[in-house]
């Protein structure tokens, strides 16, 4: 007897991202020196880079024009082909390919809605062989990525119906936080007809003094920041914003919000919340949601 099963695809991780660039020297440089990622693989068209146990979390490929977020990748906690039968029949197309990349040797591809992003959804990467102590700059995780969509309730009911994210919050009616795991989000999306691509990416550090020795070298390095430090009402984490060398917003965050109660949707008391309990809310346009600390940079909210 066939069973008929229509609940979401269960990612539960967000894995690797991938940008085009002009310069791949460049960024390579950038991320292998100002941020201390390793590059595990390398060729003149692509370089693999990782700060954590998985392969990579960077994928940098070398093109005519700058695009970031061209490709993410998802890690998913269940079956493949049962993901891929019922991505088919809630009616996207889906292709399964073993051949796009090192560690990851089975992989859905789905196109995500709107944004020319391809999405990729396997179940685990090959470690890297990478230890996370041996290092006292490097981030911890590629946290979360955030992007421009044309249609910000289409895509968010594609990630909370297909792929089973559920929602952290929402600021004003243009900015999501959808989240995989505890983590309060690994996607967020900001509703806009003017911008398209990718609004940031940001990387854990594991507290704030990890965060201060991290800008200590970027200056040493000469990258400033554009904003921060800070910290956000919408998912409580300390926040700074710098520019890499193709002028992608890189944030690097600690002490992001963790979903203690995924049923509830509740988060874990901390100092520095205002609502107890604390349930996933929509927030006013104001300091409180944007920086509690005081300053508001404009253009990073420009949609
Ligand atoms: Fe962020």
């Amino acid at each position: 007897m066939t069973t008929t099963n229509n609940s979401p695809v269960n990612v539960s991780k967000l894995g690797y991202v991938e940008f085009i660039t002009p310069d791949l020297d460049r960024l390579t440089e950038y991320y292998t020196r100002a941020l201390d990622f390793v590059a595990v693989e390398s060729s003149p068209e692509a370089v693999y880079l990782t700060s954590s146990f998985d392969h990579h979390s960077v994928v940098l490929r070398a093109g005519n024009d700058k695009r970031a977020r061209t490709v993410v990748g998802y890690e998913i906690a269940e079956d493949l082909a049962d993901a891929e039968r019922r991505i088919r029949d809630a009616g996207y197309t889906v292709e399964r390919r073993s051949d796009i990349a090192p560690s990851t040797p089975d992989i859905l591809i789905i196109d995500e809605p709107l944004t020319g992003t391809q999405l990729h959804l396997y179940d685990e990467q090959t470690r890297s062989g990478v230890k996370p102590d041996d290092s006292i700059l490097r981030p911890t995780k590629l946290g979360h990525i955030a992007s421009f969509t044309p249609e910000l309730p289409a895509l968010q009911n594609f990630y909370q119906e297909l792929l089973g994210f559920r929602w952290s919050d929402t600021i004003g009616d243009f900015f999501v936080f959808l989240r995989c795991n505890s983590d309060h989000h690994a996607a967020n999306f900001m509703a806009s007809k003017s911008f398209q691509g990718m609004h940031h990416i940001a990387y854990e550090m594991r507290d704030l003094n990890h965060l201060q020795t991290m800008l200590d070298h970027l200056a040493h390095e000469n990258y400033r920041l554009e904003w921060g430090p800070g910290r956000h009402g919408a998912g409580h984490n300390v926040f700074t914003y710098h520019k890499d060398p193709d002028g992608n917003t890189i944030e690097l965050f600690t002490q992001l919000d963790v979903i203690s109660d995924e049923a509830k949707g509740y988060f874990e008391p901390r100092p520095w919340h205002t609502d107890f309990p604390q349930y996933p809310k929509t927030w006013e346009v104001d300091l409180a949601a944007v920086n509690s600390w005081g300053p508001i940079n404009q253009a990073l909210l420009e949609h």
